[in-house]
């Protein structure tokens, strides 16, 4: 016969426990047996019932004091007590329900009833435990991939980084390079001095500060702010444009920035905002650059406006987006690029950033020529 569940009879007369035995096992379930409360506590660590049935009336430790110390132990806490009891008393029921017990059975029981009300509970109690399974499963699932988004989106910022720092260090390491080539053609036609030398060593020296600076700026703006902190919304834009407007300019895009109204503080993750304005800016670049007709002016306008609250606005001239993909651009990993531009999860963690963890609103809409994206603080 199956085994429908493993169940602990508990009760100091043993011609009782043996009865309830005899009876369950005739109906498919496993049946374990007590004499006392201490012995049921013991049995129900060691073997780890799935129901147990327990009588109220014991000598030194009764049902109901059982039933609390089974329910203090986080080991036996969730599995189900059904009293079984001579006492038919309301307020002895009420107790029994008090301490813990799913359910109350009354002696001289009938084995109908025991045996249906033991299968209902452990079906219960199976169900319950499957579902806690599932969900804990699901949660685990769930942060994976939540974990593997944030370490795709961390990677594809840094190799935008990567091609940025590349191109702002061009420049220094030319000089750097053409000051070396210098050097040795002073010394070559005999113009070597001190002087000469001091010179080029300055020249050196102040591209290698610009080198470190930007290097510096750079890990600054990929490392994760550690808690919300007031700041200012205007200044924080103003030095993503600072930091990438070279970069974007080598691609003949403009970014401009526009402001209206003053005190632009607001409270959240700065250097999150940063990275999601960046994410912004970057698709509009991508945009801009495969645009069919290349008639138009390439520019990005941001602004930030201050009225009730605060706005920021990105717009582009792009081209817009197709109004039948328009709904969808913010699902994870959509893209209409190829696996080497994009992913398809700038927009998915620009809007987890702003909305779920900073609870401003992060929106789209087709204008003129473009789009526009907007974030409401
Ligand atoms: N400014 C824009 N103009 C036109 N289309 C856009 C614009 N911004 C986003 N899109 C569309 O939305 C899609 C999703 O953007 P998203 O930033 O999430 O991913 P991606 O840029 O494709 O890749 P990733 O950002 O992960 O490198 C893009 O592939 C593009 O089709
Ligand atoms: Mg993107």
């Amino acid at each position: 016969m199956e085994n429908k569940g493993c169940v602990l009879a508990v009760d100091d007369q043993p011609i009782n426990v043996k009865l309830l035995s005899v009876q369950l096992q005739s109906a498919g379930f496993t049946v374990l047996m007590a004499y006392g409360g201490q012995e049921a506590l013991d049995m129900a660590v060691a073997h780890m019932p799935d129901l147990i049935l327990l009588d109220i009336m014991m000598p030194y430790m009764d049902g109901y004091e059982t039933c609390r110390r089974l329910k203090a132990n986080p080991l036996t806490a969730g599995i189900p007590v059904i009293f079984i009891s001579a006492l038919t008393d309301v307020a002895e029921k009420v107790n029994a329900f008090k301490c813990g017990g799913v359910d109350y059975i009354c002696k001289p029981f009938q084995k109908e009833e025991v045996i249906s009300r033991v299968g209902t509970h452990l079906n219960l109690y199976f169900l319950q435990r499957s579902l806690k399974e599932k969900v804990e499963e699901e949660t685990a699932k769930r942060r994976s991939g939540e974990q593997m988004l944030i370490q795709q989106s961390k990677m594809a910022a840094m190799g935008e980084m990567l091609g940025m720092i590349a191109h702002q260090w061009k420049q220094p390491l030319n000089a750097i390079s053409a000051t070396a080539q210098d050097i040795e053609d002073a010394f070559i036609h005999n113009e070597l001095d001190i002087e000469y030398l001091h010179s080029s060593v300055i020249t050196i020296t102040n591209q290698t500060d610009f080198m470190l600076r930007t290097a510096d700026d750079f890990r600054n703006f990929l490392r994760p702010s550690k808690e919300k902190i007031l700041f200012n919304v205007k200044d924080a834009v103003e030095e993503v444009i600072f930091m990438f407007s070279p970069y974007f300019a080598k691609s003949g895009i403009g970014l401009n920035l526009g402001f209206t109204g003053e005190e632009f503080s607001v409270t959240g993750y700065p250097n999150e905002f940063k990275q999601v304005i960046l994410n912004l800016i970057s698709n509009s670049k991508d945009a801009i650059l495969s645009r069919k007709d290349k008639g138009t002016a390439n520019k990005i306008d941001i602004t930030v406006r201050k009225d009730d609250r605060i706005a920021i606005t990105i717009r582009d001239t792009g081209g817009g987006i197709p109004e039948d993909i328009i709904g969808r651009i913010f699902d994870p990993y959509f893209t209409t690029k190829t696996p080497d531009k994009g992913t398809g999860i700038g927009l998915y963690m620009s809007k987890t950033i702003i909305e779920a963890n900073m609870g401003w609103r992060l929106s789209v809409s087709n204008i003129e020529g473009g789009v526009e994206f907007r974030i409401d603080t």
